[in-house]
Order: structure tokens, then sequence, then C-alpha cells
């Protein structure tokens, strides 16, 4: 009767204890949508580089606020299931999303990563966590040393509609190219910079993609906003970037992780700000083209050098890049923003023959996956100097270009799997332009007026 009598308060400061852990406001689930409100179990996780892919890759993920620390465990991909004996333990860096200041009411920690000194060519398996929250295992292969064929994926902005009509975008692409190496995201990946669900959404979307192949992603302008509803207030870049994304420190000043550049196997990957900085970045564009040991280059900005959207015009952008880009012949230049799909190259000042700068082979895209779309400017790229060769209104696509040697071929696909635009860019000897070879694709011109009405 005494041990009885004993057990009991004992079972009730247990559970008084429990209760207390478990109420605590960081332990709290906040209600809200899918995604949106961080647990204790690591989601949103992402991966990137911030430096070599060869021997190297980073990976982010969230937590609620009570996980202060964070590991992630590495292992040779082996096919024997017990390969995670092998795993070697990596700390994570943990920082606050100091989400009050843009009058959000998450409270979460986001953990970094960075693996390094892997082995170049081969498959890894990791996952994230701590204490008994664990990810699943995720696979990733590092890049080779050398220049060696491989495929990526490029999308347009997201933005609107991002978990119910994105999602299916960026899932169709994987589909079709799930050995791509890594994504490009073109800007626009949400439409208000600080807000937590939108990032839960993307998130969402992209779900283990995201975990297993990495995101070279820019800024768009629905990336930067003020803090506060005080008109006076500078647009700032969305608290979630920095966190969400791991990038090289290589750009100018002031721009870290929203403009670097990655080599992957024999291809310069540019990403540049084109909200910000625009004359720093000329210069330093410069600099990394003259000093490119690689045989491909491409870049990825949001604002077009040639708009597609009715009304709109970069001039400022235009002027500072385009001639960038034909001094230095890069290849590609993947865009976003106008919410229409268009694609086509500088204009030649004679017939056939690219006057202005033999060096030249510049294709310029702008694309877009989400659900936001916009009219076709009436005169295309005329008026501007660029000569459009195909286009699109009121599509979702998504875009798989393959890099070898001598060619790089380009798709953009519709939502649903049509092919909408192919043409592939062949490298010539010395210093010819690129040959841009179209292929033939049998899909009429889509436009407002021959889809399902906006
Ligand atoms: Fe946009
Ligand atoms: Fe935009």
């Amino acid at each position: 009767m005494r041990k009885k009598l004993f057990i009991i308060p004992v079972i009730l400061v247990s559970v008084f204890f429990l209760f207390i852990q478990n109420c605590s406001p960081a332990n709290q689930s906040q209600a809200g949508k899918p995604g949106e409100y961080p647990t204790k179990h690591p989601d949103r996780i992402v991966a990137t580089w911030n430096q070599d892919p060869a021997t190297s890759f980073n990976v982010t993920w969230r937590t609620n606020s009570s996980v202060t620390e964070g590991k992630a465990m590495i292992a040779l991909a082996k096919d024997a299931p017990k390969f995670h004996l092998k795993a070697k333990s990596v700390e994570a860096k943990v920082q606050k999303l100091k989400a009050d200041r843009v009058g959000e009411d998450v409270k979460a920690n986001y953990h970094t990563v960075t693996f390094k000194d892997l082995k170049p060519n081969t498959m890894y398996a990791y996952k994230v966590g701590a204490n008994d929250e664990w990810s699943e295992w995720f696979q990733i292969k590092t890049a080779c040393q050398q220049e060696k064929p491989f495929n990526f994926i490029y999308l347009g902005d997201a933005q609107t509609d991002i978990l119910s009509h994105w999602s299916r975008d960026i899932r169709a692409a994987f589909s079709k190219a799930s050995d791509a190496a890594f994504i490009v995201h073109a800007g626009d990946l949400v439409n208000h910079a600080h807000r937590n669900q939108e990032w839960g959404e993307w998130n969402l979307a992209g779900g283990f993609i995201q975990s297993m192949i990495p995101s070279i992603a820019v800024p768009g302008n629905h990336e930067y906003w003020r803090y506060t509803d005080n008109r006076d207030d500078p647009r700032l870049l969305s608290i979630h970037w920095q966190k969400q994304f791991e990038y090289p420190r290589n750009s100018p000043e002031g721009l870290e992780e929203t403009a670097y550049y990655i080599d992957y196997q024999g291809m310069r990957i540019i990403a540049l700000n084109s909200n910000r900085k625009i004359e720093e970045q000329s210069k330093w564009l410069e600099k990394i083209l003259k000093d490119n040991p690689n045989r491909w280059t491409v870049t990825t900005h949001h604002h077009p050098i040639y708009s597609s959207g009715e009304g709109r015009n970069n001039e400022e952008l235009r002027a500072a890049w385009e001639p960038i880009y034909s001094k230095y012949g890069v290849d590609l230049v993947m865009q976003g923003h106008d919410h229409t799909y268009a694609r086509g190259r500088t204009k030649n000042i004679k017939k056939g023959v690219n006057v202005r700068d033999q060096g030249t082979g510049t294709v310029y895209v702008n694309s877009v996956s989400g659900s936001k779309m916009y009219n076709m400017r009436d005169t295309k790229w005329d008026p501007m100097g660029g000569v459009m060769k195909r286009a699109a209104e009121n599509t979702q696509l998504y875009q798989t270009i393959s890099v070898s040697h001598d060619t790089l071929k380009f798709r953009a696909y519709t939502a649903s799997g049509e092919l909408y635009d192919s043409f592939d860019i062949v490298q010539q000897d010395g210093h010819l332009a690129n040959k841009i070879i179209e292929n033939p694709v049998d899909v009429e011109e889509r436009t407002f007026e021959n889809t399902i009405k906006y």
C-alpha cells in the first residue's frame, strides 16, 4: 500500500514534466497549411553547391526552434542496406530565421552542412536531423572533374499557385529528366518574398526532387520586398533566401549568394542578380568570362535581355550585358519574369551573317513554369534588336538541356509533356559563331486565343 502511494506522485510529476516539455512554445506545432510551420522533424531539405560539385555539396533544412543543433550523416551509397554503418557525421551551422521583423509568426531554425573532400563521380547517400528526428537517406552523385555529357532542367517563374499548379510542372520535368544534374530556377520562385507559407509550398511542390538534385536559383523581383508596410523602406532580399540556399560567395560585394558561378563538367553556369548592381556585375561578368576554361558557358538571371511581356523592356540591362554575351560568345541565357515563352537571338545585320559580332551565337530564352500568364508583346523582339524564333502565351513549360562536347540540345516541353520547342546549339571550330539547328516541332504557336481562357 505504501509503495502504491509513492508511485502515484511519481507518475503525476512525470506527466507534468512531459506536459511542460511538449507544450513549451518551441515544441508546439502551429496549425497552418501543410509545410508552413516547422516541427522537430527536418523539412525543406534543399541541396545546393557552394564549391566544386566534383568534391562537395551542401544541404539546408529547417526545424522548429527547439532543435538548436543539427547534424548530417554521409556515406558512400552502396547497395547493401547497411551502407549507413560507414556513415560519417557532419555538424551543421544553425541560423535562426528572424521572421518577426517581416511580421511573420514562424519560429524556425535553419541548418546547413557542407559535405567536403568527396570523391568525384561517386554516388553518396546522406540524411539530416538530430537526436531521434532524421530524414530519409537521399542520394546525390558528385560531378566528374573532367568534361563529360550531362543533363539539366531549367524552369521559369513558379511564383503563384505554387503547390496547386507549379508542382505538376517540376514533377513532370523530373519525370522527363530524372538524371538531371541540377535545376536552374530563373527567379520569382514565390510571389511574396518573405512569406513563409509560400516557401512552404515551393518546398512541398519540389519535395524530394530538391533534396537530391541541387538547385541553382537566382532571385527575381518578387524575392525582394520591404520588411514593413512603410513605403519608404528599401526592398530587401527574402529572409528565406540565404537560409534556404547555400551558394558560392564569389560575387561582387553585396550580392552574396544571389550572383555566383559554378563549373560543372565543362560548363560554366553564371547566375546573375538582375535586380541590383548591374554595372558592378558587368565588370565581374567580363572577368569570369575572360578567365573561363570551360567549353560551354550559360547564364541565368530573372529579367530578360529581350522582353516578351507586353509593355516591358529592360533597356539598361540589355545595354549592359548583351554586348558582353556577344563578345565572349555566351552560348545560352535562361531568363524569366515575362510569364511567356520566347526563344531567339540577337538580330543579324545582314541576312545569315552575324555582322555585329562574328563570335556570337548566344541564344536567349524566357520561360514560365507557374500559373501566372502575361500577353506577348505585339512586336515581339523586333524593336529591341532581337529575333524571336519561337513563342508561347498561356502555357506552363519546363526545359531540359543535354550537354555534350560539341552539342547542347535544348528541349522545351509543355506541362503535360508535349514537345514545344527544340533546337541544338553546335559549337564550331575556331572563332565561328555557334550553329543553331532548329528541329521542326509540329505544334502551332500557343496564344491566349487558341488555349483555355485565362
Ligand atoms: Fe514573375
Ligand atoms: Fe519577375
